[in-house]
This record gives structure tokens, C-alpha cells and sequence, in this order.
């Protein structure tokens, strides 16, 4: 089954208020491609600008916290980046995983706070560059997808991001088969654990997605969107991978 398209954006801590001016350009790719969803995931500071000045362009923070609130210095929870105009979260990014030692606990937990508040979940998961080595890639990620997705919570607003973790910043993605091998196990992973639920539930590929690599990526078995890091702090790369899709 043919999943419809998301094409997230992941800024991470690069722009600025006068970066949003990107944000006209795709904004207009995203209006002429309605088959695709569209997403931005600026750092926090700029996520009310940004829906502001894009109201329809899909607006994403890139974190927040599993609770509702409470004294968690420097955090943001889901409801209060939704205040803000965010209507997707990412969580569990492998960054933060490794930055902020967060646990697939405690991902599933902010995938499901994400989820409690109605907006959509972007968990990510990857193996390191050593798994895939020791030929363990698989089992490492259908074991990060099984303790990361939520337990409670619409799944029609969970998305899974595959992102090896050697991928990502480095210009180095795996081959088409070994995205196909990576997707199809996650997929089976999602329909063991949600039935028939699993197989509508959107897998995005993460990790050095290009303009001139996106169209193959994106024409896999079983890949549903892309998460873009680098390509989509510029309005033209990420238009093209927009159109790729
Ligand atoms: P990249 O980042 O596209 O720059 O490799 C992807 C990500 O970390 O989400």
C-alpha cells in the first residue's frame, strides 16, 4: 500500500529569524505538491515565527518533554510546542539519544505525550555504524522500534524516521537494498505490534537525502517520506527532494 508522502525538514540548532524567509519558497512547493506533506522543524525559538509566517506549510519541534509540566529546567512539552504552532514533534533523534543519553524509554514516553496532545510523532531510530559492521543493524533497530513506539496514542499520527546513525552529516547513505532489507523489517516490527494498524503507520528515510540521491530513496518498498537534515536549510534542495518525492 502506497503510503501518502512526508518530507520533514530537521534544522537542528542552525537558523535564525531571517532564515525564515526560506521558508516562502517551500512553502509555495509544498502548495503545488498536495500530495506530499511538508514539514519544518526549526529549533524552538523560531517555531511561532515560523507558523506565523507560513500558516500553511506543516511547523515541528525538533524535542520536548514526556511531562505535562513541572520543574524540568530548559525543557518544553508537547503542549506548550503546539501553543507555539507546532504540529509535529520529533523525538528520539539519534543526536539526542547520544548528546542527552535519552533512553527508547523515555522516547516512548515523549512519543506518547506528543501523541496525547494530537499532534504527530516523529520517533527516530538507527544503528550505529558498528552494528551495521557486526551485521546486527536489524535487530538493533526493530529493537529501538519496539521500545520506542508509543503503547497508547493514535497511531495514525505516529510516524517512525530510519536514520543510521553513520549516515547522517557524513554524504555516506546505505544502498537501496539495504534501505528496502532496513524498511520491510520495521514494517513487519509495526504490524506484529499493531496488527493491521502497522501497515498505514509512515517510515521515513534519514541520512544524507540529497536532491540527486532523493528520487531513488524515495522510490524504495516501504519508504514513505524523508527526514532531511543538512538539504533542508536551503529553500532549493529541499524544494528539489520536495519534488523528488
Ligand atoms: P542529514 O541529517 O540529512 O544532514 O544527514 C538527517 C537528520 O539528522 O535528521
Amino acid at each position: 500500500m502506497a503510503l501518502r508522502k512526508l518530507i520533514a525538514g530537521n534544522w537542528k540548532m542552525f537558523g535564525s529569524l531571517a532564515a525564515l524567509s526560506e521558508l516562502d519558497a517551500v512553502a509555495r512547493a509544498a502548495a503545488s505538491a498536495p500530495g506530499v506533506d511538508v514539514a519544518i522543524c526549526p529549533p524552538f525559538t523560531l517555531i511561532a515565527a515560523a507558523a506565523a509566517r507560513q500558516p500553511a506549510l506543516g511547523i515541528g519541534a525538533q524535542d520536548c518533554h514526556w511531562a505535562e509540566n513541572g520543574a524540568h529546567t530548559g525543557c518544553v512539552s508537547a503542549a506548550m510546542a503546539k501553543e507555539a504552532g507546532a504540529a509535529y514533534v520529533i523525538v528520539g533523534h539519534s543526536e539526542r539519544r547520544a548528546d542527552s543519553h535519552e533512553t527508547s524509554d523515555q522516547v516512548r514516553q515523549k512519543a506518547e505525550a506528543v501523541l496525547a496532545v494530537g499532534m504527530t510523532a516523529i520517533v527516530c531510530v538507527g544503528e550505529s555504524e558498528a552494528e551495521r559492521g557486526r551485521g546486527d543493524a536489524i535487530s538493533a533497530v526493530t529493537e529501538q522500534v519496539g521500545a520506542s513506539v508509543p503503547r497508547t496514542g493514535d497511531l495514525d499520527r505516529l510516524v517512525i524516521a530510519y536514520e543510521p546513525i553513520w549516515a547522517i552529516g557524513t554524504g555516506r547513505t546505505p544502498s537501496v537494498a539495504e534501505v528496502a532489507e532496513m524498511h520491510a523489517a520495521i514494517r513487519q516490527k509495526l504490524t506484529l505490534a499493531f496488527g493491521g494498524d502497522g501497515t498505514s503507520i509512515r517510515i521515513l528515510y534519514g541520512g544524507s537525502v540529497k536532491p540527486g540521491n532523493a528520487a531513488e530513496l524515495l522510490h524504495v518498498e516501504n519508504v514513505d517520506g524523508a527526514l532531511v537534515g543538512g538539504a533542508s536549510l536551503k529553500a532549493s534542495d529541499f524544494i528539489a527532494i520536495i519534488a523528488a518525492a
